[in-house]
């Protein structure tokens, strides 16, 4: 089973870069708790190298953001891991969430018709028409090297009338956008090939990244509330700072810089 999928996910690629994605680094699992906490753990066991991917067709114990559950119908989604080696420079290792939604998206809109775009909406989640598309979990190890795990859940052939009623009006999927089913291997591939062509220079050269999420921000122009683990701040979203920073004018004197936050709210 497992060739076959590592197959269809590399089809049509060059020699060059099937040796930087050899059948080695794929694992593909029926079902696990977490892609995360699978790749988190070889990782730290010594057993990863970079790239290193894992992909599941269900998680039990899928993890989001701050805490949140990832729940995704069996079989239907792309939710997947990979390892990536992480560059010296730490300064940069906060930009990794924005190439992330830079790879995935530009991934999704080259199978969307006529130029469609999607949203960005910060810090890294990517939406269409307002409705969530994908989620990106990325997490860091020092232990034995430094190391991030990238966690990416992407509605791939999910139809939100699948999803409890709370759900279909905050969810979208490709399908949903496409009016049919995609080959999640053949997305996975793209997405890999992403990673290959813009990690880690692109951690560096981040101005691409910067400026292909601006002419997508949704938070843009929009007053939204923000809650930081130390205060509630309340403004007008700005775009991003260079290091990818939430810039939120507060007052007409002032714009502040967020780089984390628990909670954002349009207002
Ligand atoms: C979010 O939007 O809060 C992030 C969601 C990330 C979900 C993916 S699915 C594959 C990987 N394994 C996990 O447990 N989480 C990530």
């Amino acid at each position: 089973m497992n060739e076959g999928i590592y197959g269809n996910i590399v089809r049509g690629w060059s020699p060059d870069l099937l040796s930087r994605f050899p059948e080695d680094r794929f694992m593909f699992v029926e079902s696990t708790g977490s892609t995360n906490d699978d790749l988190l753990k070889r990782i730290r066991e010594g057993k990863t190298a970079h790239l290193d991917l894992i992909q599941a067709d269900h998680q039990t114990k899928g993890r989001g953001r701050r805490g949140d559950k990832w729940e995704a119908p069996a079989g239907a989604n792309l939710l997947f891991s990979i390892a990536l080696r992480l560059p010296e420079d730490r300064s940069i290792w906060t930009r990794l969430p924005h190439l992330t939604a830079f790879v995935l998206g530009e991934v999704v809109e080259s199978i969307f018709p006529g130029g469609k775009l999607i949203e960005a909406k910060w810090p890294n989640d990517l939406l269409v028409g307002g409705k969530k598309l994908a989620g990106i979990l990325v997490e860091t190890t020092l232990v034995p090297e430094p190391f991030a795990v990238v966690g990416i859940g992407l509605n791939v052939n999910m139809q939100t009338s699948d999803l409890p009623i709370e759900l279909q009006d905050i969810a979208t999927s490709v399908y949903e956008c496409l009016g049919c089913e995609s080959s999640r291997s053949f997305l996975l591939g793209l997405i890999v090939q992403g990673f290959i062509k813009h990690f880690p220079e692109r951690l560096s050269d981040f101005d691409p990244v910067l400026d292909w999420i601006e002419r997508r921000s949704y938070l843009k122009g929009k007053t939204i509330a923000v809650t930081t683990s130390s205060e509630k701040l309340t403004g007008v979203g700005r775009g991003l700072g260079p290091g990818g920073e939430l810039l939120l004018e507060v007052s007409p004197e002032e714009v502040k810089a967020v780089i984390s936050a628990e909670k954002i709210e349009i207002c």
